[in-house]
């Protein structure tokens, strides 16, 4: 599971991997323990004291620390604006669909030969389901853009992007998803829409504290979810996520 630092105490009996990876140290050292009953790794997406804005987090460094240590299944928990009166603050959604608006991030492992990833369907269906099912109040199916950060959009780009039928937005999800895709991990998100985002938000727009408020306020409802989807994670094996690249000759190293 990739997610807030608030998650730290999910696991049971975690032990502390420190991971060395050829993309750099990784958001913190990797915990694995046991929710569930099944093993699980957990890496805090900012680092353990926040220190890694969203457009400065080692995404490659963190793909592939989880992979090298046998993670297979990848859980991506994160706070998102709403775009849309379809969305409300305190809801909880499984996006299906991304648009990635970022800019400044290196979001491939390929740095030379013809390596192109399947990407139509960016979430893996099964992890998804697992996450969708958790609770009879997950949402299933959005649009959800991600943009550079760290600021918060204009009101302007807000409206835009409802416009585009988009309903959530996020500064994390990409190249996260995309990376998992050619790390061959299966990875889906589940989002937690904190805000309306500054096209729909009336007064002065979104800010960092408000985020953060409706993020703590969910925290314990979340990890609640989290546990049921693990728990019901279905095998892996053969899953189209792990198996695109059986015919391409990967130019970069796959660890584990
Ligand atoms: N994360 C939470 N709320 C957000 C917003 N309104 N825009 C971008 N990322 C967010």
């Amino acid at each position: 599971m990739i997610g807030g630092s608030g998650f730290y105490s999910f696991l049971d009996d975690p032990v502390e991997h420190v991971v060395t990876t050829p993309y750099g140290d990784p958001s913190a050292p990797v915990s694995v323990g046991e929710v569930a009953g099944r093993r699980v790794a957990f890496l805090p997406r900012h680092g353990p004291h926040h220190e890694h804005p969203p457009h400065a987090i080692p995404y490659r460094a963190n793909l592939w620390a989880l992979r090298s240590l046998g993670v297979r299944q990848v859980l991506a928990p994160c706070a998102v604006g709403g775009l849309g009166t379809d969305v409300a603050p305190g809801d909880v959604v499984v996006p299906d669909q991304l648009v990635d608006r970022t800019f400044r991030r290196v979001g491939s492992y390929v740095e030379r030969g013809a390596v192109h990833l399947p990407f139509a369907d960016p979430y893996c269906a099964g992890v998804s389901q697992a996450l969708a099912t958790a609770a009879p109040d997950v949402r299933a199916g959005a649009t959800m853009v991600v943009v550079e950060g760290p600021r918060f959009s204009t009101r302007a780009e807000s409206r835009h992007y409802a416009d585009q039928g988009w309903s959530l937005i996020n500064m994390t999800g990409a190249p996260e998803a995309a990376l998992a895709r050619e790390m061959r991990l299966c990875y889906a998100s589940i989002a937690l829409v904190t805000d309306m985002d500054a096209g729909a938000e009336s007064g002065a727009g979104v800010g960092q504290e408000e985020v953060f408020a409706r993020f703590r306020e969910n925290l314990s409802r979340l990890t609640g979810l989290l546990s049921t989807a693990i728990a019901q994670l279905p095998d892996p094996t053969g899953c189209a996520c792990s198996s695109w690249a059986d015919d391409v000759a990967l130019t970069y190293d796959v660890p584990g």
